[in-house]
């Protein structure tokens, strides 16, 4: 069932007795903290809770612990207001909420692809036995299709049954970069649930992104429906938008093939409305905490489920985005007229400045990044690299620690033989190529994500290279 704010009649009284649902937000992360601040920001009374000590210190104290642009300053203003709080306390999150929205981490597990649910078992765990009356449960991390009937299992054996807890599931759909903007301006909101009670709750906690969007004159779609079809919604979405890329990618392979310009091709594609221009940005490929990881725990989860075959295309998907990233070593290789014997290209001695770390602009997250993966590809086969990022270096430091890292562009790019853009940060996009050409020492580029203007850093007598052009 879809119904569109404020068609939805339910009313509902929170357990606390307050106005509007008291909310939590169990593991504050990329997701949870920005949730818990962007719903307080909405007017909500917010509590985060988080069981790594210097991060609720950091939270607490007005400092969001990774880059999201917008974020600081509503941390600090609702922070002010005295609507959000942040604690390790179990016990205190359990007397205040009405509702408990679950953010925490579902990473790759280290001995397979599927994922691993240890976080989710131990929030839960840890937080139902304090449950004293009624409340309701909502997962938002990504999981496998089946969790959230698993986390009803754990909350009934685990919380006191007099509370009559209960369970629902809404997954979230932000995406790093755009985080503020996709939570408090959703495309869609998805609510899978098992009760009229839990249905009215989430439309509760909701009412704050209805009432936005009301005053904007927008409409805010809602998708009620069960646990699983909720669950899907999510890693259905992500191997949707996953499929999208390495299709384009393919599509670059066969245009460096033929002459084609994959660019043109995505141009071209993009205006049938049924297929839309929206990611179909041929490059080095997806990367970040979300998409390679969710793609393969959902093959994991369908073999599980007897369908593993519904889903072999997503290994291809994966195969696909891989060869990406080596395919800018042997481009690079090709520009450099470097040998590639049977170990692979061989870049020794070559200086190449590395222009981006994370895994997509306006984050700090180096989380699975093609960026850093091609870093480490370029000096495995022997060349001198150089990275600068305006935002990832910290991070990307105790990742790839063995790399030079620069304070700015041109300290990377002076003296090198050749330039990769390998994420499409704006100072990349506009930065000078008749300046860059007089600091370089040969002017070569690999714009590993087509984010140059071709024609201009041609006539500025740079050696340009595109991808799949
Ligand atoms: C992704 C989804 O887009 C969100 O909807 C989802 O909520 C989120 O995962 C999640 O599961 O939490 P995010 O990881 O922030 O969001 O990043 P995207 O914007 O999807 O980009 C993923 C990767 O694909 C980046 O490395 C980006 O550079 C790459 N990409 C994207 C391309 O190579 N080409 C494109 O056309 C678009």
């Amino acid at each position: 069932m879809t119904f569109v704010y404020p068609s939805e009649p339910l009313a509902v009284v929170p357990p606390s007795m307050a106005p509007r649902p008291r909310l939590t937000f169990v593991g504050t992360g990329y997701l949870g903290a920005t949730y818990a601040i962007c719903f307080s920001e909405l007017g909500y009374e917010v509590l985060g809770l988080d069981v790594d000590e210097p991060k609720v210190a950091k939270l607490a104290a007005g400092q969001v612990p990774f880059h999201e642009p917008g974020l600081d300053d509503l941390l600090r203003k609702n922070l002010a207001a005295g609507r959000l709080r942040f604690t390790t306390s179990y016990e205190e999150v359990a007397e205040f909420g009405d509702i408990h929205f679950i953010c925490v981490g579902t990473p790759q597990r280290a001995d397979g692809m599927a994922a691993d649910l240890s976080f989710i078992e131990n929030a839960i765990t840890s937080l139902a036995p304090h449950l004293r009356r009624k409340a309701l449960i909502v997962g938002k991390s990504t999981v496998p299709v089946g969790t959230a009937e698993w986390v009803q299992h754990l909350v009934l054996g685990n919380a006191d049954p007099s509370a009559e807890v209960e369970v629902a599931w809404s997954p979230e759909f932000l995406q790093e970069g755009f985080a503020v903007e996709d939570v408090l301006r959703p495309n869609r909101v998805v609510f899978g649930v098992k009760s009229d009670w839990a249905k009215a709750m989430l439309y509760a906690a909701h009412k704050g992104v209805f009432e936005l969007a009301a005053t904007e004159d927008r409409e805010v779609p809602v998708v009620v429906t069960n646990f699983a079809t909720a669950e899907l919604a999510k890693v259905a979405a992500n191997a949707f938008l996953a499929t999208k890329i390495s299709f384009i990618n393919a599509m670059a392979e066969v245009c460096g093939a033929s002459g084609g310009d994959v660019t043109m091709l995505a141009k071209a594609l993009g205006h049938d409305a049924r297929i839309g221009n929206r990611f179909l940005r041929a490059g080095i490929g997806f990367g970040g905490g979300c998409l390679p990881k969710d793609i393969r725990a959902f093959q994991a989860r369908a073999q599980e489920l007897g369908v593993g075959e519904a889903l072999r295309f997503l290994s291809e998907v994966d195969l696909i985005n891989q060869r990406r990233r080596q395919h800018i070593v042997r481009l690079a290789a090709e520009l450099l007229g470097r040998s590639v014997g049977p170990a692979g290209p061989d870049l020794r001695g070559a200086r190449i400045a590395a222009l981006g770390a994370t895994f997509k602009p306006n984050s700090d997250d180096v989380r699975d990044s093609p960026a850093l993966s091609v870093v480490r590809k370029l000096s495995r086969a022997g060349a001198d690299v150089t990275v600068y990022d305006p935002q990832g270096t910290e991070n990307a430091r105790i990742v790839v620690p063995d790399v030079t890292y620069a304070n700015s562009l041109p300290e990377a790019v002076a003296d090198a033989d050749l330039m990769c853009v390998l994420t499409e940060w704006e100072e990349f996009r506009n930065a000078d190529p008749i300046a860059l050409a007089k600091l370089i020492r040969t002017p070569r580029v690999i714009d590993g994500r087509n984010c140059l203007d071709a024609a201009l850093w041609i006539r500025a007598g740079w050696q340009y290279q595109g991808m799949g052009r």
